[in-house]
């Protein structure tokens, strides 16, 4: 997820475009730059780091014209420097473009723009585009960017400018675009917040959507050149309403960005049924994984022990990293070590990592920030693709890890030899939806929560792969409600936690269908007996489960290995509704911080 916005007008386009960055921060803020077109003359100033580096760097220099574009970078392809930054341009630096989303093909076509002489700077998959743009350019900056979109698979927001042509070309697909409309100036943004100060009137593009925008006014045409009606819009939120897009807190922003940020991580690693994912080295010859990371990741690290064992046939240990790191493990070179990181940054991930390579085992990262330094130690990466996650609380990135440790255990399974079984193949590609549905019970769930929110101690119980769901609810739960809570294997109860159970301890089921779902029936039998209020997390139609239940939440059925992502999205709607109703800090739970570089 990046930033862009572009300006066409009559005012000083510099401070518009720096202040329309700064509201775009929370799209990303590795790295930023901005293109000025002045009289046939490009100027380009970008700068890695926060956005004020490069604010500093424009204020020592005498730069501005009636044409600018400018982007605030998250980086998905090659680790935040200058050279990656954005804008990029084209060979002879007549062209500049920005670019949010990604392009799945831009290995084959930067193969082939190199064929042709293109010199390709950086590792961007962005930088292709501008190079694309130059060679179908004939005096026509539009055609030349519809020609060359024709020719990319992906997802893309989009600003171009050519040094020659007071206009910006703005097209998207997959990935948000706006056009804003003034007096005697127009805008491209990424998002509202970045050009609400100067006006409330805009036009969402859609997908397969172009614009051309003047300082006189715009056009809106498909892909293939038809024009399109457009709808103008009138924006009546405000900025801060905007940034967490309605949402109370970013925390739900990012519950409700799941189906989205799903979509995104599965973009382009599976096609024709094959997984297709880089990793460096042969996988075949791998005879254990050992994943290693800390609270949230260490979760989703358990569920991938029982997907890379269920579905990858290899043997797989999860360790905390902070204990992995001083207990002496005993490790081979044909052990592949998984570190599983949000931030990319946890400082025992990172020991964990460094005693692994120390003693030659492989190396893999599951990380969501690029550039990180887990991602700069690993030999291979999985990158998670959601954008920056906000709230202290890992939620996004949570659901997402999970897929990218489907993703492995398809992709050394195929690798294997063995076949993969097309029903998983199919149910991932169905997740959005099915997240999209477990999240339409929102408000069921707000009400639930009203009713435990002056609960003293949680249960959440779960067995299998739903195991690590229950200790990922009650996790989610205590840190940001501070409500004591404890996550427990279902049958584990009868040998001691049972005796906490009473008519004030909610118990929290996650019984969704599978081959232990009547055993998880039993253990559920024996809290009610003993007065516990249950809340259960099923699939549709399980009346013997409504009967011993006194609160049900629904959710899509799907394949168990698969299950622990839907089923993790009531839990954490609990607990966010559960925090929100007793007044506390979501975003930021005391005592808690996003990224723990100190062990
Ligand atoms: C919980 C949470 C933390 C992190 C943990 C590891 O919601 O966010 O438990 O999961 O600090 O952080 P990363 O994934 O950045 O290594």
């Amino acid at each position: 997820m990046c930033g862009i916005i572009g300006y066409i007008g009559d005012k000083k386009t510099i401070p518009i475009l720096i202040n329309g960055l700064q509201k775009l921060e929370y799209r990303g803020y590795d790295s930023a730059g901005v293109c000025i077109s002045n009289n046939g003359d490009l100027k380009t100033i970008k700068k890695k780091g926060k956005l004020q580096k490069l604010v500093d760097t424009i204020a020592t220099q005498d730069i501005d014209g009636p044409i600018g574009i400018a982007h605030t970078r998250w980086a998905t392809h090659g680790e935040p420097n200058e050279k990656n930054a954005h804008p990029h341009l084209d060979c002879k630096g007549e062209i500049a473009i920005v670019h949010n989303g990604i392009i799945e093909n831009y290995s084959s076509l930067k193969k082939l723009l190199e064929k042709h002489g293109h010199k390709i700077e950086s590792d961007t998959d962005s930088e292709i585009i501008a190079h694309l743009v130059e060679k179908f350019y004939k005096d026509d900056l539009e055609s030349a960017v519809r020609e060359a979109l024709q020719l990319v698979d992906g997802a893309f927001g989009l600003a171009v400018i050519h040094k020659n042509e007071k206009k910006i070309i703005a097209a998207r697909r997959g990935s948000p675009l706006i056009i804003g409309i003034g007096k005697n100036e127009m805008f491209v943004a990424s998002d509202v917040p970045a050009i609400l100060e100067h006006t409330k009137k805009v036009i969402y593009l859609n997908d397969n959507e172009m614009a051309t925008i003047s300082q006189g006014g715009y056009e809106i045409k498909n892909l293939e050149g038809k024009r399109v009606a457009e709808k103008v819009e009138e924006i009546k939120w405000t900025i801060d309403q905007i940034e967490k897009k309605g949402f109370k807190h970013f925390m739900l922003k990012e519950i409700f960005e799941q189906p989205e940020a799903i979509s995104n991580t599965l973009r382009g690693r599976i096609k024709e049924d094959r997984i297709k994912l880089s990793v460096n080295f042969d996988v075949k010859d791998i005879s254990r994984v050992l994943i290693t990371a800390c609270g949230t990741s260490w979760h989703s690290g358990l569920i991938g022990k029982y997907i890379l064992e269920s579905i990858a046939q290899i043997p797989t240990e999860v360790d905390y990293a902070s204990e992995f790191r001083y207990r002496k493990p005993l490790i081979k070179s044909d052990d592949l070590l998984v570190a599983i990181s949000q931030s990319g940054e946890t400082a025992d991930t990172l020991a964990a990592l460094r005693e692994a390579k120390e003693q030659n085992a492989k190396t893999l990262g599951i990380v969501n920030v690029v550039g990180s330094t887990i991602t700069r130690e690993v030999e291979s990466g999985i990158y998670l693709h959601v954008g920056p996650e906000i709230g202290v609380a890992s939620t996004k990135a949570f659901t997402s890890q999970v897929v990218s440790l489907i993703l492995l255990a398809l992709h050394i399974r195929q690798e294997k030899g063995l076949k993969v079984d097309k029903k998983i193949i199919k149910e991932l590609f169905r997740l959005p939806k099915k997240i999209a549905e477990a999240l339409k019970s929102a408000e069921d769930i707000k009400k639930i929560a009203d009713k435990f929110k002056d609960s003293k101690n949680f249960l959440y119980l779960g067995r299998g792969v739903n195991f690590p769901v229950a200790l990922e609810g009650a996790l989610k739960l205590k840190e940001i409600s501070y409500i004591h809570a404890e996550g427990y294997p279902a049958a584990e109860i009868k040998h001691g936690p049972i005796a906490l159970i009473d008519e004030d301890m909610p118990v929290v089921f996650v019984v969704t269908k599978n081959n232990l779902t009547q055993k998880t029936i039993s253990n559920m039998q024996e809290v009610k007996a003993r007065e516990g209020r249950i809340i259960a997390i099923v699939n549709k139609g399980d009346k013997e489960i409504k009967k011993i239940t006194d609160y049900v939440i629904m959710v899509p059925e799907t394949v168990d290995e698969l299950s622990p992502i839907i089923n993790s999205i009531p839990l954490q709607l609990l607990a966010y509704y559960i925090a929100e109703a007793k007044g506390m800090d979501v975003d930021k739970p005391r005592n808690l911080a996003k990224s723990v570089t100190v062990e």
